[in-house]
């Protein structure tokens, strides 16, 4: 859906104010972590503006990165250019993302993959992640739990930029506990001297899994070897106050 996910250009400018290139919620030292030494090449699906790849790019690592936005790509691309790096960057989705590269890491943080919502074509895109993936390479990869699928929705936010004010308000539309899905109307405005000079909606859509379904859909997809880390934390037992839970499979 056109409409659905979309990260146009309000919403691009605001992922970047508020989570700018290097802001980690302890994702991006434990990604870095579980990559060093990785011989690369690492594909990271979902980019977005670089908060994650730029970091990893400058420990060294060889990064690309494919995103369904334009408008998070372009804040990528010139994050990348001001600091004199450079990734290939291309404007593909989880579902046609095409390399002629088999890679060592495929990383998905930040629960991007639950913008998938239809579980029957999240689990071919896992298949296709373990495709693009060299024997023995891993795929790395952030879930919110499943609690958090009741979670109310985020309280209106704002952000200054220079003598711009960009505004955010969550309305939750649908929260289905069969389909496991919410959808929300996340309206975007821009206000330039107390007036309103811009604004965007973006139907937010995401599925929340459970941590047995998806490493029963990792094994399904070919993948083996599957660990789970706990707030960014190996070998800590999941709980019912845990914020995110990582995947890595073989
Ligand atoms: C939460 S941001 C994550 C950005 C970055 N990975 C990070 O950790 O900060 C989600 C990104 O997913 C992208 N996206 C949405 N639907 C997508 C799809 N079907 N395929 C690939 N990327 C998608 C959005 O454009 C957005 O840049």
């Amino acid at each position: 859906m056109a409409d659905t996910n979309r990260y146009g250009p309000l919403a691009a400018r605001v992922y970047h104010l508020d989570k700018p290139i290097g802001r980690s919620f302890g994702d991006i030292e434990y990604y870095a972590e579980r990559l060093a030494e990785c011989p690369g090449p690492v594909l990271e699906p979902a980019v977005g503006n670089g908060r994650v790849l730029i970091p990893l790019l400058e420990r060294g690592l060889d990064v690309r990165g494919v995103d369904t936005s334009a408008e998070m790509l372009a804040h990528c691309r010139e994050a990348c250019a001001t600091r004199g790096l450079s990734a290939p960057l291309e404007r593909q989705g989880f579902e046609d993302f095409s390399s002629a590269l088999a890679f060592a890491a495929i990383i998905v943080p930040a629960g991007s993959f639950q913008l998938i919502t239809d579980p029957g074509r999240a689990r071919a895109v896992l298949r296709r992640f373990r495709a693009a993936l060299r024997p023995g390479g891993r795929l790395i990869l952030d879930l919110e739990p499943l609690s958090a699928l009741t979670a109310p929705p985020g309280a209106a936010r704002h952000w200054r930029d220079g003598d711009e004010l960009l505004t955010l308000t969550e309305q939750r539309v649908e929260t289905d506990p069969v389909r496991q899905t919410t959808c929300s109307q996340l309206r975007y405005e821009l206000w330039r001297e107390g007036m309103l000079v811009a604004t965007e909606i973006d139907l937010f859509a995401l599925r929340f899994w459970g941590i047995l379904e998806f490493e029963l859909a990792l094994r399904e997809a070919g993948f083996e070897a599957v660990e789970i880390a706990v707030d960014y934390r190996r070998g800590a037992a999941p709980s019912a106050q845990a914020g995110m839970f990582t995947f890595e499979a073989r």
